[in-house]
């Protein structure tokens, strides 16, 4: 589903990402960790094309997004829904709009974006908070909308950087919990996240990045045919 090979990524005299190559498989719910600072956001804008790599290739299906061309970025950003630790929610619209805000722009139907926006928050458990706005929910709810929007189109990637960075941890859990149930409904997930209690709990794949290099990685890896954890 998605495979850097050999990424780096510069800032002035930093290397965010120094070399890095992984690959994630379809389905899976992969968390990227490490301190502040070493390169998990940077990698997370590397794939939802918010910022090109120096060098090395980044494939995403089957698409070579490290030379796509700026066109075409907004079809492949159809094709993933991105979750951020702030919601990054349109203050004076309600929920149900931020989820159908996308569908809007792209001339859906209204029947067509009244099933998907009812169905995106039915999943994530905000059905009956539909039509407040952002200022009249929980962080966790808020989260929740955020996580409807990014789901919304159905997309087979969803990117969710510090998702819980704002939140308590009892609301940190129930986030990672629909997560995690997005993911067993075949959406590969990717979260980059601090929190080693959370890590701990939810026993996933774990990549752990320090200073722009992956430093361990509790994934399977396949060298000629042998696979070892
Ligand atoms: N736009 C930028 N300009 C300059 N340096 C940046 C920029 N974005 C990130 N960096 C630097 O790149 C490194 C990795 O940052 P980041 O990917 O945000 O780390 P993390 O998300 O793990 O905290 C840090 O040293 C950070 O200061
Ligand atoms: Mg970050």
């Amino acid at each position: 589903m998605i495979k850097l090979n050999q990424v780096t990524k510069v800032y002035g005299n930093i290397k965010a990402l120094d070399n890095v190559s992984v690959e994630i498989n379809a389905g899976e719910m992969a968390l990227v960790v490490g301190a502040s600072g070493a390169g998990k956001s940077t990698l997370m804008k590397l794939l939802y094309q918010e910022e090109k790599p120096d060098s090395g290739q980044i494939i995403i299906g089957n698409i070579d997004v490290s030379s796509l061309s700026h066109t075409k970025v907004p079809y492949l950003r159809r094709r993933m829904g991105i979750i951020f630790q702030d919601f990054k929610l349109l203050p004076n619209k309600s929920a149900f709009e931020n989820v159908a805000y996308a569908l809007r722009g792209l001339g859906a139907e209204e029947y067509e974006i009244q099933k998907r926006v009812s169905g995106a928050l039915k999943l994530v458990g905000l059905i009956d908070r539909a039509f407040n706005l952002p200022s009249e929910l929980s962080g966790g709810e808020q989260q929740r909308v955020g996580i409807a929007r990014a789901i919304v189109q159905g997309p087979p990637l969803v990117i969710a950087d510090e998702p819980t960075g704002n939140l308590d941890p009892s609301t940190s859990f129930d986030i990672f919990s629909l997560l995690e149930k997005i993911a067993q409904r075949g959406t590969t997930i990717l979260i980059s996240t601090h929190n080693q209690d959370l890590v701990k709990r939810f026993g996933k794949r774990v990549i752990t990045l320090d200073k722009g290099r992956i430093i361990a990685d509790t994934g399977s890896v396949n060298i000629s045919g042998f696979s070892y954890q």
